[in-house]
């Protein structure tokens, strides 16, 4: 493993390449331990550049075996090498040239899943971000582009399979028992596309007609026997296929598009060109064994990969601080794609959930960074959801900005003007000027301002000259490295709703832009006033939560009822009801500390009831109204001296008042959503199955014993009602012998299906309370549990680490101290994988005291071990630093 060398990379230290990549030949003889790498690139000297330059090419973990120049020996004189770098003197000025490296590597000793690894007998890659080096000496980034050729030589036995990007070329015997294979890939690309796959593995086949007409053969590849779980992320990327080619005119450009399943991977999937890898968790379901929630993951990351074809790969990034530029954008096309599918307000509200609950705490706490960062020590730690999530939102804005027109003109231009090129985000928003004719100077600050905009509101309503005055104020509180902040430019979707439900159109707006809806905020404090205002307005403001901000405004609960019920957007019905429930969870929290008796607002638990029973909202957006905001979004809201423990108590109290007021609603519910049909993953029956199942959870609360969710796993026809009625037992009666004997029972059954036993993991290591970090030590023990598989790692530290707030966060500090070794050891096989679930932590200067405390000596214990990778080094740091 590469330790850390303290070195930071600079955005402003960005240059090209003395030497332009022609053309690499790679060919690579396979071998579990002992694997043979051969590179041949073309290069030339770039025009202009320095004619005593030397070429630099990237290594991690390399040992040269054997280095040619125009197919001689290069003498040693003449170039140095490390692990890290080889440096080459003395290269032809004018015209092109062509090196030759030969090294070995070992897949089966790759334990940190980047460059080329062994997964369940099958050998993979993962390039991006700096994962080539780990394969060849090579100039691994981003804005070098080149059309590759590769040839593999596998042993026949074992490795029917050979796929690499691009046009298969041809195959054949190539010696005694192996084989080869070679592939083309014409499309220019960085290295952190390329892929090689190779085994023995089941595939699914099937074509799509592009809109010019030309068939693609499309094939997912995945263990045997899985074939018919792969069905549903077959036909998710055929809508993908069809939807960006008639939303973005964007049609595939290959003849074939592959994609692999693997169990042991970092992420959740990989774009490699026309050869996505992907998590096998992303790919196969069927309705025994996947949730409704894992059927929508598979839709909407199948797309993703799939629309980074055009968004990422035809046009890549210059380098990685452009990350959000393929990342943001490519999330905002899957976020529309799922949209369109399903429900836009019940998406609009998921996407909103997890935006404040994972990107919000990174954004106000000590790893908070600009979506486009200028600095960085080490990349891997930079794939965040500032990056992506808020990436996505920034993409939005724009699109909010300059309507749907103006969006799609400069979504063409992009295309038109980037293809090819590995392009900044400056590139990008350019185009959106240069098609609109819109100035974004000021909205660019989006992109390089780190922290969550906070908005006050203050209103006033004058009858007398029918006039609303709305007053508005942005600020940002100062995040590491950054503490003056600049105005944004934060377009907020607003109404004015008058006491008969209408939208009030106002005669006229003084004091910024009010133009189809959307208020545009561009100084730091603003006043607008509506004029022609015949009664005092409901102010609904960030509707479809439009700009990624806190907003603070004192609205009485009967306006913010009153939106709940009437407004047109469902997104702000919802985020009313938000608004109403937080600071009843806040006082509840602060009663169970003081030890006073919880109290609960009857309006707004009325209110609630009366959605959930409404027939006129689709059940899914009944479902996500039911769902109050979690521990984890109380806390932040909260924003300091945390009790965990009090907060879980007060908002438990929170669920009972409002399921014994509404009994028989969710009685009503439970019986009435009953599934009798054949289990289909689409949106209406996963939202019914949603509203069902949180009617039983409120049950849970009104009836206090476990019979009802014990009953429903026993009848249970499908893994979501399975999951959710045995989360139902884990959580609220973990001590039951009904809860034990659930577990058991899906332990036989799923004994052999490690992907439903994360689940298994996963609901254990949610259990909340002091129990929880014995508990996860056992389960370590457990024969399902794999040390170096990520997925079984994620579900139970990871769930504990970041999912289980009462259980983690010890009054005693004890489980801050398992995951500091949990960490170290992580660390030395997989330490991005390591400095992902060290994340988890990010919020600990928001606990009281005592916690705090422990956290801080836990933190310090991980930052003295000797021997850290950069990437858990880098965390730690800034998190005891921020
Ligand atoms: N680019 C990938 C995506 O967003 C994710 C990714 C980045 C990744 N680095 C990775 C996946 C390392 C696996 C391992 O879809
Ligand atoms: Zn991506």
């Amino acid at each position: 493993m590469r330790t850390d060398t303290g070195q930071i990379v600079q955005l402003a230290d960005y240059r090209p390449t003395d030497f332009v990549l022609e053309r690499v030949d790679l060919t690579f003889e396979l071998d579990p331990q002992n694997t043979k790498v051969e590179a041949r690139l073309i290069f030339h000297r770039r025009e202009g550049a320095d004619k005593a330059a030397p070429l630099i090419l990237d290594g991690d973990e390399l040992t040269l075996s054997s280095l040619l120049l125009d197919q001689i020996e290069m003498p040693t004189a003449q170039y140095d090498v490390t692990p890290e770098r080889l440096t080459i003197r003395d290269l032809p000025e004018e015209i092109p040239f062509e090196i030759c490296v030969t090294n070995y590597i070992n897949p089966e000793s790759n334990t940190q899943l980047m460059g080329l690894y062994r997964t369940n007998g099958v050998y993979c890659t993962q390039c991006e971000a700096e994962g080539f080096r780990r394969i060849t000496y090579f100039p691994d980034r981003p804005d070098v582009l080149a059309p590759y050729t590769i040839t593999i030589i596998a042993a026949k036995e074992g490795n029917p399979l050979l796929l690499s990007n691009g046009n298969f070329l041809g195959g054949g015997n190539y010696d005694e028992g192996r084989h080869f294979a070679a592939w083309f890939d014409p499309h220019p690309k960085p290295s952190y596309l390329f892929a090689l796959v190779a085994g023995d593995l089941g595939v699914v086949e099937d074509s799509f007609t592009t809109m010019s007409g030309r068939e693609v053969a499309l094939k997912i590849y995945v263990e045997h026997d899985k074939e018919p779980r792969a069905a549903y992320a077959m036909d998710a990327l055929k809508r993908s296929m069809k939807w960006d080619e008639e939303r973005f005119g964007r049609e595939y450009d290959l003849d074939i598009f592959m994609i692999v399943a693997v169990s042991d991977f970092n992420m959740g999937a990989m774009e490699n060109k026309g050869l996505n890898v992907f998590n096998d968790k992303y790919v196969l379901a069927d309705p025994e064994t996947a949730t409704d929630a894992d059927y929508a993951n598979i839709e909407r990351i199948i797309a993703h990969e799939y629309f980074h074809n055009w968004t990422g790969n035809r046009i890549t990034c210059r380098d990685w601080f452009q990350l959000c530029l393929k990342e943001g954008l490519t999330v905002y096309r899957d976020q529309e794609f799922s949209s369109d599918m399903r429900s836009r307000a019940v998406k609009r509200i998921a996407d909103v959930r997890h935006l404040k609950s994972e990107q919000f705490p990174e954004d106000g706490g000590p790893l908070a960074h600009p979506p486009r960062p200028d600095k960085y020590r080490e990349i891997n730690n930079f794939y965040t959801t500032t990056v992506y999530e808020k990436g996505a939102e920034i993409t939005g804005m724009i699109a909010t900005i300059l309507g749907e027109d103006g969006f799609r003109k400069g979504t063409d231009l992009y295309f038109e003007r980037h293809d090819g090129d590995a392009a900044t985000v400056e590139d990008f928003v350019k185009c959106f000027e240069d098609a609109t004719g819109r100035d974004l100077t000021q909205f660019f600050r989006w992109y390089i301002q780190a922290g969550t905009p906070l908005v006050s509101a203050s209103t006033a309503y004058d009858p007398a000259s029918a006039t609303f005055t709305l007053s508005l104020e942005q600020t940002v509180a100062p995040t590491p490295g950054q503490s003056r902040k600049e105005p944004l430019h934060i377009p907020l979707s607003t109404a004015l709703i008058l006491d008969n439900g209408q939208i009030a159109t106002p005669i006229k707006v003084e004091g910024g832009e009010f133009k189809d809806g959307v208020l545009h905020l561009t100084e730091r404090s603003q006043r607008f006033t509506f004029t022609g205002i015949s009664s005092r307005p409901v102010l609904s403001i960030n509707r479809s939560f439009s700009a990624p901000i806190n907003l603070h405004m004192e609205q009485s609960s009967d306006d913010l009822i009153q939106i709940a019920r009437h407004e047109t957007d469902l997104f702000s019905r919802w985020q009313a009801l938000t608004a109403l429930a937080l600071p009843n969870l806040i006082a509840a929290t602060q009663a169970v500390r003081s030890g006073n008796e919880v109290s609960v607002d009857p309006a707004f638990i009325s209110t609630l009831i009366e959605i959930a029973g409404n027939d006129e909202f689709e059940p899914a957006f009944r479902a996500q109204a039911l769902t109050l905001p979690s521990e984890a979004d109380v806390a932040r809201e909260m924003g300091k001296d945390n009790d965990p423990n009090a907060i879980h108590k007060a908002r438990n109290a929170v669920m009972r008042a409002v399921a014994k007021a509404g009994v028989e609603t969710f009685k009503g519910l439970f019986s009435s959503f009953e599934e009798k049909d054949d289990y289909s993953p689409d949106a209406a029956s996963a939202g019914r199955r949603s509203l069902r199942n949180i009617a039983m959870s409120y049950l849970s609360y009104a009836e206090e014993t476990p019979e009802r969710a014990a009953k429903a796993f026993a009848n249970a026809s499908n893994m979501t009602d399975m999951a959710y009625s045995l989360s139902v037992l884990t959580q609220r009666f973990p001590d039951s012998a009904e809860a034990s004997d659930a577990l058991a029972t899906f332990e036989t059954r799923f004994a052999d299906n490690a992907l439903v036993m994360d689940k298994w993991f996963t609901l254990q290591a949610a259990i909340p309370g002091d129990g929880a970090l014995a508990r996860i030590t056992s389960l370590m023990a457990s024969k399902h549990f794999i040390a170096t598989n990520p997925n079984r790692v994620r579900s139970l530290i990871g769930t504990f680490a970041f999912g289980n707030p009462t259980g983690f966060n010890r009054a005693d500090g004890k489980a801050y101290d398992f995951l500091a070794e949990q960490i170290i050891a992580i660390d030395k096989r997989n330490p991005q994988l390591a400095a992902r679930i060290l994340t988890s932590m990010r919020s600990w200067r928001s606990l009281e005291a005592v916690r705090a405390d422990h956290a801080r000596e836990a933190l310090t214990t991980i930052e003295r071990s000797a021997g850290l990778s950069t990437d858990v080094r880098d965390i730690v740091e800034r998190m005891l630093k921020g």
